[in-house]
C-alpha cells in the first residue's frame, strides 16, 4: 500500500489520514516523554504494547456501550479509528491521590479520595496542560455545558469499567486521562472517548505490593518502563507466550 498522508504528530503517536472517509489510522511511536517533554527517551517495544492495551480497553468500552474511536487494530503499530472533531480538554478521573493532585493539595500519595474526581486540564504543551474549571471552559468556549455534563459521565464511567478490569488482574487504577472527542450523525453531535488508554494515560499499581506499572516508573527513573508494561499486558493475556522479552537481547531480523 502507498505510504499514507501523515496528518499530525504527536509526542507518543503519529495520526494518518485513513482508507476511507470518517476514519484515520493511529500509530504508536516507541517515544516517551514526561514534564512536558523536557525528559524524554526511546523505549523499545512501548508502542507495540500500547497499540494492543488501548485496543484491549477500548474494545470493551465498546462492548458495554461506552462509545470509543477505536475501529480495529491493523498491525504491531497502527490502528483503525474514527476521526473526531477533539475536544482541547484532558479529562483526569481520580481515586486514589497521586501527582500532581498530591503536590497541589498536599495529601500523601496514596490517600484513598473520597470519591472519584474528575478534573479538565486544558491541553497546552506551552502553558504545561493547566488545571482548568468549567467556569474557564464555558467562558471561553472550550466546551458547553451538555459537553461538560457528558464528558463527566464518559469519566465516570470508563472509571468504573476500567477500574474493575484493572482489579480482576490485581491492579489498583489510582487515577487516568482520556480525551474525547465530537462526531458528528445527521443533526445531533455525540462525544466519544478518543487518544489512548494505556499505561502512559493511567496510574496502575499492584495491589499487594504498590509495585508502579506505568509511566511513573519513567517520570521517576523507577526501572525499566517497558518490562512494567509487559507485565500488564501479560496480566490481560495481550502477550503470546514464546513472545521475546520487552528488555533484554534483540533478535536481528
Ligand atoms: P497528574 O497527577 O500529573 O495530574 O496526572 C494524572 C493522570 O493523568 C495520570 O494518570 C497521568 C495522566 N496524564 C497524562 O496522561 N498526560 C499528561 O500530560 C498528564 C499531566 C497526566
Ligand atoms: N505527557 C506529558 C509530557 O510529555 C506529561 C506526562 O505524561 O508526564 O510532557
Amino acid at each position: 500500500m502507498a505510504r499514507r498522508k501523515k496528518l499530525y504528530e504527536g509526542k507518543a503517536k503519529i495520526l494518518y489520514e485513513g482508507p476511507e472517509p470518517g476514519t484515520l489510522v493511529q500509530y504508536f511511536k516507541d517515544d516517551a516523554t514526561a514534564f512536558n517533554a523536557e525528559k524524554r527517551a526511546k523505549i523499545e517495544g512501548k508502542g507495540v504494547l500500547n497499540n494492543r492495551m488501548s485496543e484491549h480497553f477500548m474494545t470493551g468500552l465498546n462492548a458495554i456501550g461506552v462509545p470509543t474511536h477505536f475501529i480495529r487494530r491493523l498491525n504491531m503499530r497502527e490502528q483503525l479509528i474514527r476521526s473526531v472533531e477533539m475536544i482541547p480538554l484532558e479529562v483526569v478521573v481520580r481515586n486514589v491521590a497521586a501527582g500532581s493532585i498530591s503536590t497541589r493539595l498536599g495529601m500523601e500519595e496514596g490517600t484513598a479520595l473520597p470519591r472519584p474526581i474528575v478534573e479538565f486540564y486544558l491541553k497546552d504543551d506551552k502553558l504545561g496542560d493547566p488545571l482548568v474549571t468549567d467556569e474557564h471552559i464555558l467562558a471561553f468556549n472550550w466546551a458547553t455545558q451538555q459537553d461538560l455534563d457528558d464528558m463527566v459521565a464518559l469519566g465516570l464511567r470508563v472509571n468504573d469499567f476500567m477500574s474493575g478490569l484493572m482489579y480482576g488482574v490485581g491492579i489498583r487504577l489510582i487515577d487516568f486521562k482520556i480525551e474525547i472527542g465530537r462526531i458528528f450523525e445527521g443533526d445531533y453531535q455525540r462525544l466519544i472517548v478518543a487518544d489512548e488508554i494505556s499505561p502512559d494515560s493511567c496510574r496502575l499499581w499492584d495491589a499487594k505490593s504498590g509495585q508502579k506499572l506505568d509511566k511513573d516508573v519513567f517520570r521517576r527513573d523507577l526501572g525499566n518502563l517497558a518490562d512494567a508494561y509487559t507485565e500488564v499486558a501479560n496480566r490481560f493475556g495481550l502477550i503470546p507466550k514464546n513472545a521475546p522479552p520487552a528488555s533484554g537481547p534483540k533478535l536481528v531480523n
